[in-house]
């Protein structure tokens, strides 16, 4: 086996990760939860080549940059010790998130480049070790493994910290990209900086924790307005912990406050829906299935609208 190829979607967090144990190992220092979308998926190729003195990875057609490329090779190091072979590879990804679109994520990109890696060197390919490599690219790649709703659980060492599915009731995510600059802040930078700064921080740590149980307690109830209500009020406590960092980070724009306003006042009309937003400006809103066309016409005049619904997890195919 010496070439394979996976694909794998984004995840949007409804219980979010935000901040480190192990910086090394990628350990979290609580649990989260997230949907698998069905939309925008990533297409990743690993060939291995006997001859070749350097990884390579070509991002769409062209070489990707020397940040992109490292975090790549530093990737595949990893493997290739796992795996005991020293061969160097041409990574390709393509990935179908337009730019700026705020999904253009990490998670699916290293979920992807872990099922290929994987399937390549010859190491397992089962969901467990998928999820526990992926973590070691970026964290949340963990669960983009899996699919539809998905628990990260923080675990104590490298093979206890891994997504696996859970329950829970038909739900759509409309994401609604909103025209503002993308983050200035990487995820990576701005966890470091609220744990170190925020004074916010040790109570973020405390209430996510708790967040996360009764989030479960709710996916396995089936109460999706109990889902949603934790998952904005999460949501809103990550973006509060950021903005207490010093100096501050503030990932929404007032374009994103604009969706949640928007979504405030469906609420009040009746329709049902709730709001998070990650480390970027983008809002994505959860609706009943029953309601997401509506959903999505209602914030079409926000910013671009995708409905998306729980997909599938990474799918890996060997090339003999
Ligand atoms: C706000 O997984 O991108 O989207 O582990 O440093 O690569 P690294 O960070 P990343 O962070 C995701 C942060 C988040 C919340 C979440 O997805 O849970």
């Amino acid at each position: 086996m010496t070439a394979a190829t996976a694909h794998a979607h984004p995840n949007i967090a409804l219980v979010k990760y935000w901040g480190k144990r192990d910086e090394q190992l990628m350990l979290p220092q609580t649990g989260s939860l997230s949907m698998t979308l069905d939309i925008l998926p990533t297409t990743t190729t690993v060939e291995l080549d006997p001859d070749a003195a350097a990884d390579e990875f070509v991002l769409g057609d062209t070489a990707a940059g020397p940040a992109a490329t490292g975090r790549v090779v530093r990737f595949l190091d990893l493997v290739r010790e796992r795996a005991g072979r020293p061969e160097r590879a041409v990574v390709r990804s393509v990935n179908t998130a337009p730019t700026g679109a705020g999904m253009a994520s990490s998670a699916a990109g290293f979920a992807a480049l872990a099922g290929a890696a994987s399937a390549a060197y010859g190491l397992p390919t089962d969901a467990r070790s998928l999820s526990v490599l992926a973590r070691r690219g970026s964290g949340s790649a963990a669960r983009s493994v899996i699919p539809g709703l998905a628990v990260w659980h923080a675990g104590h060492d490298d093979s206890s910290s891994f997504a696996e599915p859970v329950d829970a009731p038909p739900m759509r995510l409309v994401a609604v990209s909103v025209d503002a600059p993308e983050k200035a802040v990487s995820s990576r930078e701005g966890m470091r900086r609220t744990a170190l700064t925020s004074p916010f921080h040790t109570a973020w740590t405390a209430s996510a924790s708790r967040d996360l149980e009764a989030m479960l307690d709710a996916c396995r109830d089936g109460d999706f307005s109990r889902i949603g209500r934790i998952a904005e009020t999460n949501a809103l406590r990550m973006h509060a912990v950021t903005q207490a960092a010093d100096p501050p980070i503030r990932y929404l724009r007032p374009s994103s406050i604009a969706v949640l306003d928007e979504v405030q006042s469906m609420r009040r009309a009746g329709l049902e829906a709730y709001a998070t937003a990650d480390a970027g400006p983008h809002v994505f809103v959860l609706a009943r299935p029953a309601d997401a066309d509506a959903v999505a016409r209602a914030l079409a005049p926000l910013g671009e609208v995708r409905v998306a619904g729980p997909g599938p997890g990474v799918r890996v195919e060997r090339h003999d």
